[in-house]
Parts: structure tokens; sequence; C-alpha cells
């Protein structure tokens, strides 16, 4: 997709790009909800993300993207918080965010994407860390990846709106091909995790796109702060199944039971972590099955498309666990199934999730752990994509004509 970016910026523009940068998206293994609690959190970059073409120009930015259309215009100098909307609210919201790093310039740029949006594998963060690595690199900013993330973070938070937690655009900043990360999201300590060899990661699309995400997910969010202002400490984080215990009777129901998912979702999300550098698949599996309950029953963020998809996975043939991944409300579950069973994986879960769920079309990717985002001028990249050639490609060729 490389060359499709260039490609398609050549077209819009007549000229070429002077940098091009890839950003992953990712999947959450467990550890859901609980980034905005200061919680632990254990997701992966996938093989899949957002390609961004970019240069810079006079007067004001345009962009289009290949998916969604465009142009989005807006002059880097004078964006405001809601005065760009749409899918332009996300590299509006990275020039806004890194503008206190140094002056943003105006670009043009193309986004190519080959992730299925609305399937909560996080192409918005794969946005923002595509556009942040364009301009990082672009004007020598030296924001090193976590930083990156954050800024990311803050731009969906303070231009887009949506509250989320640092758990996506860090995956996407840090991802490593074959590991996922444990990342501690109040030290913002990370920890790479070899992934087993034999076993592989499938997203299982429900078919129903992601409902009131942003609103639900905001409204979570301000749950889990009732939940620890009630409780006396500064987040989830500080709280233990016994304090809970204590106080059952005085916290309104909802609320404790938002504050349960939390707190053992944690557990599980370190367990998990155990478990998988001891190869214990079984209590791998287990940890996925008490997440998913959690967030059915407790957390209530899944839906009965998601709760039949995860149903139908764990039945299937291969199957070492399966759960929702990412915000819910529609959208998809992680699984992981054993390498060589994933055909009849496939086809199992495929035909049990269309006979309880008729009128959804569900997909199916299987993906594997890679690395997190990069420019083209990177090392690692250019092996990976474009053969190890040696040549230092800072701008493309003009005449390429094959991918
Ligand atoms: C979305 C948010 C993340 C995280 C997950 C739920 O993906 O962007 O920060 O909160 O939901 O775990």
């Amino acid at each position: 997709m490389y060359f499709d970016a260039v490609r398609s910026f050549r077209e819009k523009f007549h000229v070429e790009p002077e940098v091009v940068s890839f950003a992953p998206g990712r999947v959450n293994l467990i550890g859901e909800h609980t980034d905005y609690n200061d919680g632990f959190v254990f997701p992966a970059a996938i093989d899949r993300g957002v390609w961004v073409a970019m240069s810079r120009c006079d007067g004001s930015s345009e962009l289009w993207s290949e998916e969604a259309g465009g142009p989005v215009r807006f002059t880097s100098d004078s964006l405001t918080p809601g005065s760009v909307t749409g899918w332009g609210a996300y590299p509006a919201g990275v020039a806004w965010s890194l503008s206190d790093a140094g002056t943003v310039p105006d670009v043009r740029a193309v986004v190519l994407s080959d992730l299925p949006t609305g399937s909560g594998l996080s192409s918005s963060a794969a946005i923002e860390l595509a556009f942040a690595c364009s301009w990082n690199s672009l004007e020598g900013f030296g924001i090193p990846p976590q930083e990156l993330a954050l800024k990311c973070q803050r731009a969906e938070n303070g231009f887009v709106g949506m509250a989320c937690g640092v758990m996506d655009q860090t995956a996407s900043a840090l991802g490593r091909r074959g590991h996922a990360l444990l990342l501690d999201t109040r030290s913002l300590e990370t920890d790479y995790r070899p992934l087993p060899e034999g076993v592989s990661i499938v997203v299982c699309h429900t078919g129903k796109s992601r409902e009131l995400a942003g609103s639900k997910y905001n409204e979570r969010r301000a749950e889990c702060t009732e939940a620890a202002r009630l409780l006396g400490i500064p987040s989830l984080r500080e709280a233990t199944p016994n304090l809970l215990a204590e106080n059952s009777q005085s916290l309104p129901g909802v609320i404790l039971r938002r504050a349960l998912h939390v707190v053992t979702e944690n557990q599980r999300c370190l367990e998990f972590a155990k478990a998988l550098g001891s190869g214990d698949l079984r209590h791998l599996g287990d940890l996925m099955s008490e997440s998913q309950m959690n967030l059915r029953n407790n957390y209530e963020v899944s839906c009965i498309e998601l709760d039949s998809m995860v149903e139908a996975a764990v039945r299937s043939e291969g199957c070492i666990g399966a759960r929702m991944t990412g915000a819910g409300f529609g959208g998809a579950c992680v699984a992981l199934v054993r390498t060589g069973s994933v055909p009849a994986f496939l086809s199992d879960t495929e035909a049990r999730y269309r006979a309880e769920v008729p009128g959804f079309e569900p997909s199916f990717l299987v993906t594997e752990a890679a690395d997190g985002a990069r420019t083209v001028t990177d090392l690692t990249f250019r092996q990976e994509f474009l053969g190890n050639s040696g040549q230092t490609i800072s701008k493309p060729p003009s005449d390429m004509e094959r991918d």
C-alpha cells in the first residue's frame, strides 16, 4: 500500500509526497475499560493500518481519504476544538495537539487504510499516529513514540471530544512484531510479552457497527470517576476487592458493578500475562471468558451480537479463548486460535454465528502482532515493505508503477 499512497498523492496533487507514514490498528487481548482508570491493558498492534502521504504547502491544509472522501480543509495555526468535524477532526486534532512542540505546517495529504472501520480495531488512533509521525518527521520535532501517543490521546480528548484512555495510541505507536504490550497506564511502564508459537489472532467482526460508542463510553468513564470519588481514592486503580466488599452496601448498585469489573479486570490482565509466560493456554481462555462475562453483566458494554460471536468462537475448533475487544456496543471480538485449526475455526464460527444472529454479515481477519507506527525512512520499515535494498528512501522515486 506504500505505492498506492504515493500514487494517490501524485494523482491528487501532481507533486511527490515529502513523507509517507504507516500506523497500525490494534487488538486488545485483555484489560478492557481499564486504561482510563489508571489500570493495566494488554494490546497488540496488528498488521493492518493507515497510510498517510504528505507534503508541506502554502495556504491552508487539504486532506483526502480514499475511503471517506474530502477535501478536509483547515489552517493549522487557527484550529480550535470543534472547528473541524468528521474524520478530519483526527488529523486536525493532532496538528492542534502538536503545536506545543513547534509550528505545525499546513500540508496536503492523502489517507489510505486497510483497517475495517467501525470494528473496534482503532482506526482513529491509527490515523492520528500516521499524521503525528509524518509531522514529527517533516519538522524534525524529535518527539519519541510514547510521547507522540500521549499527544494523540490529547488530540482525541481535547479536540475530537472522545474521553478515551491511552491504550490505542500507545499500542499503535509502540507495537512490536510477535509481541503483546503489557502497559501500566498509570506509570506508562511497558513490558513486551512474546505471543506463543502456533497461536493465531483472529478478529471476528459481528457485522454490527459500533453504536452510541462515544456517548456510552463517556458515561462509563463518568461512572468510574464517581465510584472512585465515593470510595475516597484517586482512581479505581487503588480499589481492591476488599474495599469494594466493605462498601458494597453504601455504593449505588450500578457504580458497584462498574467498579467490580475494573478491579477484577486489572487482576485478570496481570494473570493473563503470567499465564502467557508459562504457556498455560487453558487459563488464558478462562480469563478471556471471565472478562467477557464481566463486560456483559457488570460493565454492560457488550451486546447480543458480541455475546453470540464470542459464544460461537469458543465452541469452535481450535479456539483457546475469545472476548469482545475495544469499547464494545458492537464491533468485533478477538479470539486466540491454534494456527493449524484456523480454517476449521473460521467456518465453524461463521456457521454458528449466522445461525444464531441472522441479518448481520460477519467478517473475519486473521492477523499478527506487528510493529508500531513509522515513517518511510525507518530501516525496519524499508526491509519489511520495500525489500532490503540498502538504499535510504527519504523521497519516493518518481516512476513507481507497481506494488
Ligand atoms: C476504546 C478507547 C480505549 C479503551 C477501550 C476500552 O478503544 O479508545 O482508550 O478505553 O475503548 O478498553
